[in-house]
């Protein structure tokens, strides 16, 4: 039984130092890069995000018309609009391409 309760707390003490290992990086890039025009929440109602008419990353809708092969490249390369001109600029400069992949996956967790 004792030993049963420890191995049970190392297990979550494992499980904890994974979840926080992984989440804070991705977290704060977010933070520093992103949360400026696309918001803390992903909804964007920030005052550059409204300028900028950026979407709202909560919606379904939204989320089901992104593709994640899309939002890698719009990290990587930036967004562009039909005239050439910048909308969000690049940043492979800023990121690597895992933390653009946990960038991704962080954008898909603001739905719902
Ligand atoms: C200067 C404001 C600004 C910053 C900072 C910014 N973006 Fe954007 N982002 C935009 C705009 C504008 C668009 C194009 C409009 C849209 O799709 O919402 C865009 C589009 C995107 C798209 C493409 C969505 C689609 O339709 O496929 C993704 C993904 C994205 N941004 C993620 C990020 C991430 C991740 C960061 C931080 C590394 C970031 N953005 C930083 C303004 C910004």
């Amino acid at each position: 039984m004792k030993t049963t309760a420890k191995i049970t707390a190392a297990c979550v003490t494992l499980l904890l130092a994974a979840a926080i290992s992984s989440a804070a990086p991705v977290a704060e890039n977010w933070e520093n890069h992103c949360a400026k025009c696309h918001g803390a929440d992903g909804k964007g109602q920030t005052k550059a995000g409204k300028k900028l008419n950026v979407k709202d990353y909560t919606d379904a809708k939204v989320q089901a018309e992104m593709k994640d092969e899309e939002m890698v490249k719009a990290i990587t390369d930036g967004v562009f609009d039909k005239g050439g001109k910048e909308k969000m600029k690049s940043y492979k400069d800023e990121v690597s391409a895992a933390e653009v992949k946990e960038l991704v996956a962080y954008i898909r967790k603001f739905k719902g």
